[in-house]
């Protein structure tokens, strides 16, 4: 016991003490017994989600008795490694008395030194011509948001048959987690479900978690790869998220470079210029993007990282093609929408709340339709092979437009200041059933030297003006544009969310 500044007792926690507790309360929240957990294993792999780590992390702010940055749990990731992080800075609030974790005790990061494309993917032969009318295509993603939308169009656009990584047991869990998902939304037509195969693997996994041989029999069959799979994450740090999104891409870049050159198509982000130093300039595609200083997502660094090898194996003759969407909408005509996204997960809590942050901030959204279609047009034109595109929305709209439209839903929802929003949402969203509860480490985690939020981050004095302008030339020949962002296409989305009940409005 320690004597508190205010002379009461206070109790003080040792590792094992942390150790223990943290034991009894992953065993609580997935339901196994304490002999099975093994403290130097990753949290991860007992299947911790978001929501049970939300509810850890609040009940371990009650436990120690200060406030605990979510992010520990991902940046300390086995229970031996937390629990010695928390009792050291149990130690130092009980002596220094400090209010807050800082991020800056976060382990730095030096970005550029993850950039290294293993030296043997480099393509086996010069690439003399993209295949006009490909066979077969292989696409990641499949079971995803955007990869439901890229197999509806290529199942569309080409006569290829669509070869799709996917995580499962078997053949027919693998189909039928395609079909599901399609279904979704809206898009499954029993008369294409021959052209979709399943290919199981694992993206983070040597080889794609396939045999030698089902990986050299997979390079030798198809004519070109659709990389759309990533794990998308507002808390897991960089070294959660790696595996499957840098390591993933570099398996990736590994097959189109086996047994014949096939060119890849590689969804990014915009989110690769998060770095400061892009702050009020104009980026164009085919501009540069070597800052990372600055980016502070675990999910954009991989991003960032991994486009970094995309571009390594470009240079190395691997002919490439990379799409960065923006965060991606609905669809513009039936609505329907992505409910687990930051965008349907945002308005859901802030109607519950009765409130919304009123920043500064452009909301860059493009319809998934135009995000697949425009992937898809792009990657048949030759002349895309080694560039970049931008398929950011050529005239996004301020979320203070977007909240608007809500207000007019339901008039009770409010603008607030930040701060002041900040702290509802601190007092007032307790529990999972906010959604805005599991975004917390997002909303409310203060990164930076400035000690600024991610959203902070965002407003639009600190983005860059992401240029789409030779998107839209390159697209001009087709018949593809980007719906606008107006109240009918909201009113398109908010129906949809409606009526699917995933949100009530009064
Ligand atoms: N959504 C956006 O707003 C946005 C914005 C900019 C860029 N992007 C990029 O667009 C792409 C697609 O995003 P999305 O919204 O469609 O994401 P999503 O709905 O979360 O889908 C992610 C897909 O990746 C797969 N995946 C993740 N880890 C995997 C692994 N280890 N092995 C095999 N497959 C794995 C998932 O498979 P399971 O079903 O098995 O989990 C799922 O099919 C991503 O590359 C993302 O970075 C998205």
């Amino acid at each position: 016991m320690v004597l508190s500044d205010s002379h009461t007792l206070q109790k003080t926690y040792t590792t094992t003490d942390i150790q223990t507790w943290l034991i009894a309360q992953v065993c609580e929240q997935v339901g196994i017994e304490p002999e099975e957990i093994d403290v130097q294993e990753s949290l991860e792999s007992y299947g911790l989600n978001s929501a049970q780590a939300m509810t850890i992390v609040s009940k371990a702010e009650q436990f120690l008795g200060f406030p605990l940055s979510p992010v520990w749990l991902w940046h300390y990731p086995t229970i031996a490694t937390l629990s010695q992080r928390l009792a050291e800075e149990f130690t130092l609030e009980s002596q220094a008395k400090q209010g807050s974790f800082a991020v800056d005790t976060i382990p730095k990061l030096d970005l550029s030194t993850e950039v290294v494309l293993d030296a043997t993917i480099s393509p086996v032969s010069a690439f003399l011509d993209a295949v006009d009318e490909p066979k077969s295509v292989f696409l990641t993603g499949g079971t995803g948001f955007l990869g439901a939308f890229l197999i509806q169009e290529l199942l569309q656009k080409t006569a290829a048959d669509v070869y799709c990584l996917v995580r499962a047991a078997h053949p027919e869990e693998g189909k039928k987690r395609l079909q599901q998902n399609l279904e979704r939304y809206n898009l499954w037509q029993d008369e294409l479900s021959d052209r979709i195969i399943p290919v199981l693997g694992d993206l983070s996994q040597p080889l794609l978690g396939l045999s030698s041989a089902q990986f050299q029999m997979l390079a030798g069959n198809i004519d070109a790869i659709y990389h759309s799979a990533a794990l998308l994450n507002y808390v897991y740090p960089y070294s959660a998220l790696k595996a499957a999104n840098v390591l993933g891409t570099q398996e990736i870049l590994r097959l189109a470079c086996q047994f014949k050159v096939k060119p890849v198509h590689y969804v990014s982000s915009v989110a690769i210029f998060e770095s400061a130093n892009y702050a009020g300039k104009v980026i164009k595609e085919q501009d540069e993007f070597d800052h990372w200083e600055g980016i502070y997502l675990g999910y954009s660094q991989t991003k960032w990282v991994a486009e970094k090898l995309v571009k390594i194996a470009r240079d190395r003759g691997l002919p490439v093609t990379i799409y960065r969407p923006p965060l991606i909408a609905g669809h513009s005509k039936t609505g329907v929408s992505n409910v687990d996204d930051f965008i349907c997960l945002m308005l859901k809590g802030c109607v519950q709340l009765g409130s919304f942050p009123d920043i500064d901030y452009m909301l860059d959204m493009s319809p998934v339709d135009y995000v697949s279609q425009a992937i898809v047009y792009l990657s048949q034109q030759k002349e895309s092979i080694g560039k970049a595109f931008h398929l950011q929305h050529p005239r996004p709209i301020h979320i203070r437009e977007f909240f608007e439209w809500v207000k007019s839903l339901n008039h009770s929802i409010q603008p607030m200041p930040y701060e002041q929003w900040q702290a509802e949402v601190l007092n007032s969203v307790c529990s999972v059933d906010n959604p805005l509860y599991t975004l917390r480490p997002f909303l409310l985690e203060k990164w930076s030297d400035e000690q600024l939020t991610i959203p902070e981050l965002y407003m639009q004095v600190r983005r860059p003006q992401i240029s789409c302008e030779q998107t839209l030339k390159a697209l001009a020949h087709s018949d593809i544009s980007c719906p606008s962002i107006d109240a009918q296409l909201f009113g398109k989305y908010l129906s949809n969310l409606i009526d699917s009940g995933f949100l009530q409005v009064a």
